[in-house]
């Protein structure tokens, strides 16, 4: 066949050299290498390592017969359950009129970039996809600089200096939180400065709220609360409930956005059409919550609180910033104090850091020019995740109280995050 028959420039310009997401590459790579026999710890997917809980597998069972194109906006006692678990969980009420169901959040952030016309605003480090999806709609982004000192996190003091300029341009802000790619949270306080700053620019607020369920305290708190009007909350079940793979994803609208919501599911109508039926029916298991869930939920809460302190502890110990996680399962760490020792051996961004890190160690984390850092900045994001999470829940399981999560536990169940901490700590020091 002639190659040339369908030329490349065909390609619409917004996808042009666009790159497959950094977090999938890197778990194909990682993949790819181990098949190749080599010893790889993969902590670049931010992949839940946890199986999904009992009670919403033997949900997706009953119904996998179900067939049937669902509603667009999503199946009705789908939508009544996410209303009803954000009142229980963010103390803000929404009726099922307010939810839209999509095949994962990531889908549904895409339709809300494209049908609102306004500016794309995140901090540095974001996740991956934001920015990638305001550039393939051809969306203006607007990186909000913040500091190492202030954990990466957004304050209201840079959101009020990037809106004063121009009150009232239209603008989605996302903020998320617990962080990936930092693990980092917002303190009461910082959120309701913020939701000001967001009230008083009428700023859409998209509050990335997918790790909520996985703050290690379980002490999650919505900035919904103190910007009802103009909050999205967006979240689903690809990390809480480990079920990335599931795609679905929820979004809850306040009502004066209900025409965002209507426009979004017109799009939806016309591109995938509905989620999953059966995936809808198991949700719902998963959004009414009860004791299983809880009990699922704090055991895996445990343990990645006390993975990510160690690994936190252990890389500080060598002088590598690496902030205690207050959820999720990430850490964002900074080579900065080996800078010069790294330089000596020609390593002087992010993307030449992980690679060399990964052909000389086998330990595939990403870098932080992924998230929207400067690429000489010498960050990066390690998924504290690749444990067999199967065997360590069932372990957590059994025991009551969360002391008996410690050194040993984490010996016996996490050893390849341990051992990918000291591989890294070896490596800078090497
Ligand atoms: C911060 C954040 N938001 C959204 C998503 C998208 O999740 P999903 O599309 O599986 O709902 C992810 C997935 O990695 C994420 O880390």
């Amino acid at each position: 066949m002639n190659k040339n028959y369908i030329p490349d420039v065909s390609l619409n310009l917004n996808v042009r050299g666009l790159p497959q997401s950094a977090t999938l590459a890197i778990n194909e790579k990682s993949d790819r290498l181990r098949k190749q026999g080599k010893q790889i710890c993969k902590l670049g997917l931010g992949q839940s390592p946890f199986p999904v809980p009992q009670p919403v597998v033997d949900e997706l069972k009953v119904h996998a017969h179900e067939k049937d194109y669902l509603p667009v906006k999503g199946l009705y006692q789908l939508r009544e359950a996410v209303a009803d678990y954000h009142c229980r969980i963010a103390g803000v009420c929404f009726t099922p009129d307010d939810v839209m169901i999509g095949p994962g959040s990531k889908e549904l952030m895409f339709l809300l970039q494209y049908v609102y016309y306004g500016d794309l605003v995140i901090p540095t480090p974001s996740w991956v996809s934001y920015a990638p999806q305001a550039l393939i709609i051809g969306r203006q982004v607007r990186w909000l600089c913040t500091t190492k000192e202030n954990n990466w996190r957004l304050t209201a003091e840079e959101l009020e200096a990037h809106c004063k300029s121009d009150s009232n341009k239209p603008r989605i802000v996302i903020l998320n939180y617990p962080s990936n790619p930092t693990g980092v949270t917002y303190k009461v306080e910082e959120l309701k400065k913020i939701a000001n700053v967001a009230k008083k620019h009428k700023i859409i607020l998209l509050s990335d709220e997918i790790y909520s369920e996985l703050h290690h305290k379980g002490k999650h708190v919505s900035i919904a609360r103190y910007y009802p009007e103009g909050t999205i909350i967006s979240s689903g079940l690809s990390k809480w409930c480990g079920a990335g793979g599931w795609r679905i994803g929820t979004f809850v609208f306040p009502s004066p956005l209900r025409w965002l919501m209507d426009a979004m599911a017109s799009m939806a109508s016309e591109t995938f059409t509905s989620t999953s039926a059966p995936i809808q029916y198991a949700a719902v298991r998963a959004f009414r919550g009860g004791s299983q869930i809880e009990k699922y939920l704090w055991r895996c809460r445990w343990i990645l609180e006390e993975l990510g302190n160690k690994v936190s502890n252990e890389l500080k110990k060598e002088g590598i910033y690496a902030p205690k996680p207050d959820g999720a399962f990430y850490l964002f760490i900074d080579f900065e104090k080996y800078r010069e020792k790294l330089l000596q051996r020609d390593i002087k961004n992010s993307s030449q850091l992980c690679n060399r890190l990964l052909e000389d160690t086998g330990v595939a984390i990403l870098p932080g020019q992924d998230f929207g850092m400067l690429p000489e900045e010498l960050t990066a994001r390690l998924a504290y995740v690749d444990i067999d999470g199967v065997k360590a829940l069932n372990a957590a399981m059994n025991l009551d109280s969360r002391d008996k999560i410690n050194g040993e536990f984490l010996d016996l169940y996490c050893s390849n995050v341990l051992k990918a901490t000291s591989l890294i700590t070896d490596w800078v020091n090497s």
